[in-house]
């Protein structure tokens, strides 16, 4: 530390806050933190590594005059007013040149809010996505900042320092303008419903098959081995070795299966309408949660209509649903990465898609060996609007396509809810379609509004007297 100064200072130290910086510590930062909670202070400074510079204190203005300029602030608060109440704080104890950085899931119209009124003032305001969890935090995180570049290279070699590493390269990288860093948080999350989604119906696809928790744990850990590799899978497979420690159950068995949200992947299916790009495996999954809530109807209903009968599982069955699990996560991946192609575009963020999905094979939630087939797909063609597109991955999908189908069939006929499996078949075969039946969709909407229509043969829009010859 020199000058008795500290190198990065944090505004609230709730397990993240506190994590991160413990973190920055350990890779030799001087690091200080802010929290009116006394007993958050004491808590940072007990947990820091010995050796290590980490100070805690209640007073906002204490915290910002130890830190080095330019000053680097980052806020771990909830979203919404929180942030802007420590904006506010902050500022009049800030000069020309220092940083502050919302690492909280920010919606990513706030962060450029943000970002566009602190631009008079000298002072640099970057959204910051952090992925991981409490575990990520303390010991490498993926990190996903957006707004000012030049802000960014102040924060880098903190931040290169404390992120997951894969290959040796750090997992954060400036990701473009305005609310790109939280943008990109968002459709990560959006990604990480529709995955959670498709694991939790291979898990009804095999559990309705008659497979038990022990099988079942074989099964996601041997898929962990595989081609499937990746952090959800992984912990899935552990989950089912759970015991509760309140009965003799597998814990997994005695959760209620009402799911509950924070709000990332409603966001997501909200922004993606309105660009427009179609993400329905996302669309799917936030539906899913929210019939989940429905509890008491769907007991109901339950007495109302049959249960579903899928028979004995086989190998066979087992090799299905690992294919159709591999094919909608793919399908997952392809219409969030698509939707960040275009939003980029359309919200004037210059969004670097090798970057990010460089920074997603590692830290964060939906890391997986597939990003390194996206790395791939990116590092040949950074524009691709969609990865389907590359002729690797459309390989790939074209060899695991028939077992998904038999899988989207067999739910169908027994009845076991699949919608997000179904509904990533629904969007791949809609996009394979040279020609899609929406024609029809245009004469109609000509017929009884006059909207026009555009013909494939002549250039010009048309309307047309339905009904009169
Ligand atoms: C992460 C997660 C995290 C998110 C939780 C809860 O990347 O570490 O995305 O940021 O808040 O997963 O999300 P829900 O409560 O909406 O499921």
């Amino acid at each position: 530390m020199s000058n008795n100064l500290f190198d990065f200072g944090m505004v609230g130290l709730g397990v993240m806050g506190q994590n991160l910086l413990l973190n920055m510590a350990d890779h030799g930062f001087s690091v200080i933190g802010f929290d009116k909670d006394e007993t958050k202070t004491a808590a940072l400074e007990n947990a820091a590594t010995p050796g290590t510079t980490v100070k805690g204190v209640p007073d906002l203005a204490h915290m910002v005059e130890q830190l080095q300029s330019p000053r680097k602030v980052m806020m771990l608060v909830p979203a919404g007013k929180p942030v802007d109440d420590v904006i506010a704080s902050l500022l009049p104890l800030l000069e020309r040149g220092d940083v502050i950085i919302d690492g909280g899931n920010s919606h990513y119209t706030d962060t450029l809010r943000r970002v566009q009124s602190l631009e008079g003032t000298g002072v640099s305001f970057m959204g910051m996505g952090v992925s991981g969890g409490e575990q990520g935090a303390r010991t490498g995180p993926s990190m996903m900042p957006g707004g000012n570049k030049e802000a960014y290279l102040h924060l880098k070699p903190v931040l290169e320092s404390i992120a997951a590493k894969v290959n040796g390269e750090p997992c954060v990288a400036y990701l473009g303008k305005g609310g790109a860093g939280h943008y990109v948080k968002m459709v990560h999350n959006g990604i990480e419903y529709a995955i959670m989604q498709l694991i939790s119906e291979s898990y009804a696809l095999l559990k309705h098959a008659g497979l038990n928790n022990d099988q079942l744990h074989e099964v996601f850990k041997s898929w962990n081995e595989g081609a499937l590799q990746s952090f959800l899978v992984e912990i899935t497979a552990d989950i089912f070795l759970q015991k509760d420690d309140q009965s003799d159950q597998h814990l997994v068995d005695v959760i209620s299966d009402k799911a509950g949200s924070k709000g990332t992947g409603k966001w997501t299916s909200q922004d993606s309408m309105e660009l427009p790009v179609a993400v329905p495996v996302i669309d799917t999954a936030v539906a899913m949660r929210t019939i989940s809530g429905y509890k008491d109807e769907r007991v109901q209903a339950a007495a109302l209509y049959v249960d579903p009968q899928l028979g004995e599982f086989s190998d066979a069955w087992i090799r299905e649903v690992h294919d159709a699990l591999y094919f909608a996560t793919i399908l997952s991946y392809a219409q969030g990465l698509a939707m960040l192609h275009q939003a980029s575009k359309e919200l004037a963020m210059d969004i670097p898609m090798p970057e990010v999905v460089s920074v997603w094979r590692g830290g964060c939630i939906i890391r997986s060996s597939l990003l390194e087939i996206f790395a791939k797909a990116y590092g040949q063609s950074p524009e691709l609007p969609n990865i389907l597109l590359n002729q690797d991955v459309a390989e790939l999908v074209k060899s695991i396509e028939d077992n998904t189908r038999k899988v989207v069939a067999k739910a169908i006929l027994a009845g076991v809810p699949a919608a997000g499996f179904m509904s990533s078949l629904g969007y791949f075969d809609a996009y394979r379609s040279e020609r899609m039946p929406t024609n029809l969709i245009q004469a109609q909407r000509d017929y009884f509004g006059a909207h026009t229509y555009q013909r494939i043969d002549i250039p010009g829009t048309f309307h047309t007297e339905w009904g009169k010859n």
